[in-house]
């Protein structure tokens, strides 16, 4: 974790990218990244993430805005000159070089020759654990070993700045769960600041200090997992992220109060008042399975619908319940309550999660 008044290290200011005549793939970002900082950009395929990382690597020209690097504005300094390290998701190996030589190609640019190269290489084989293997072909290693000489490559130079673009997208499941630890393990020890893309939200989660998650050109939210999980900005932040995501169900006003899909919801007093502050605007009301829980009767905060179905998940079980033709899951340690049964479902969210169905925007609570 950096300090949390750490300074600023990369500074992105309003930064706007087309392609050709359609739609810019970036339309406006602005985002700082502390130094010593673990950056995640999130989003879905396509919101733009790989544009910005080129952008800031210098392979790619903004159309707009500004940024800068340890105070130094980025504009005027050519690629190779920007003290950068960058992983693909391809990797990107020579195959007809060593591991060895693939890590010093980034020293010989640098004019960086000898002994001074030779202890280079070695740190950087020492640090993402490699030693021993400097004299293979890539063609020879695993795909989480490649990954590292990747890595390795990238940190060989001693960048101000490490990029990493979906580095995790080509392994195996159950390898792109260690490598994850490892890689958030070198960051803690060099403290190297991380931009990280993925499109992977646990990924993002886990391994970074701060998420910047986006769509369609846009940044919507940027912060830690944990206000970005507790206090989602938007309905596409709250559907993108948490595991499962949110699913969001329309509020309707009843005759007797207010309803879910036919069945009757009890708000609290806040929520009520903030439904109620829309004029008859639908709203939407978002659930997440693992704040859901059955209670005895209904009260604030709850939901009655009738158990649908039940599935055994090792220890506990998944509940499957009709809100008319909705669906919500509720995990539960008891027994499931049987098929067809009325069952209220409280909302154990601190701040319940609303959104206005056209612009997806937050309905703030009284
Ligand atoms: N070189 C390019 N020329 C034209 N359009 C591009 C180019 N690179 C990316 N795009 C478009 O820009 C948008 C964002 O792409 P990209 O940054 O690769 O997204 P992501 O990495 O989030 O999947 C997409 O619509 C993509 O088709
Ligand atoms: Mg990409």
């Amino acid at each position: 974790m950096p300090e949390p008044r750490a300074p600023d290290h990369l500074v992105i200011q309003k930064v706007m990218k087309k392609y050709g005549s359609g739609e810019p793939a970036l339309k406006s970002v602005s985002l700082n990244v502390r130094k010593g900082e673990f950056l995640a950009l999130l989003g879905p395929s396509g919101c733009g993430k790989t544009t910005l990382l080129k952008i800031i690597a210098g392979l790619e020209k903004a159309t707009q805005g500004q940024m800068a690097l340890a105070g130094e504005g980025l504009d005027a300094i050519p690629t190779y000159r920007r003290d950068i390290g960058i992983v693909f998701q391809s990797y990107a190996l020579f195959p007809h070089m060593t591991v060895d030589a693939n890590i010093r190609f980034g020293l010989d640019m640098r004019g960086i020759k000898g002994d001074e190269a030779d202890r280079r290489v070695a740190e950087a084989l020492d640090l993402v654990k490699l030693d021993g293997l400097s004299a293979r072909m890539p063609n020879a290693l695993s795909g989480g070993q490649q990954q590292r000489v990747a890595l390795a490559r990238a940190l060989v130079i001693r960048p101000k700045l490490l990029l990493l673009d979906e580095p995790l997208s080509n392994l195996d499941a159950v390898l792109r769960k260690s490598v994850r630890v490892d890689i958030r393990e070198l960051h803690e020890r060099i403290g190297l600041t991380t931009v990280m893309v993925t499109h992977d939200q646990e990924e993002a989660m886990s391994m970074a200090d701060r998420v910047a998650v986006m769509a369609n050109g846009y940044v919507l939210q940027h912060d830690t997992p944990e206000v970005i999980y507790e206090h989602p900005a938007s309905a596409f932040v709250a559907t993108f992220v948490g595991n499962p995501p949110a699913i969001l169900l329309p509020v309707e006003k009843t005759a007797r109060g207010y309803g879910i899909g036919g069945t009757a919801f009890a708000p609290s007093r806040s929520l009520a008042a903030a439904i109620d502050r829309q004029n008859g605007k639908p709203v939407l009301l978002g659930l997440r399975s693992d704040r859901l829980s059955f209670a005895d009767e209904s009260g604030p905060l709850t939901i009655t619908g009738e158990v649908h179905s039940s599935e055994y998940i090792g220890g506990s079980w998944l509940v499957h319940v009709a809100l008319g033709e909705h669906r919500i899951a509720v995990p539960t340690r008891a027994r499931p309550p049987a098929f067809g049964k009325a069952a209220h479902i409280r909302i154990d969210e601190a701040e319940p999660l609303l959104f206005d169905p056209v612009t997806g925007a937050k309905v703030a609570l009284p």
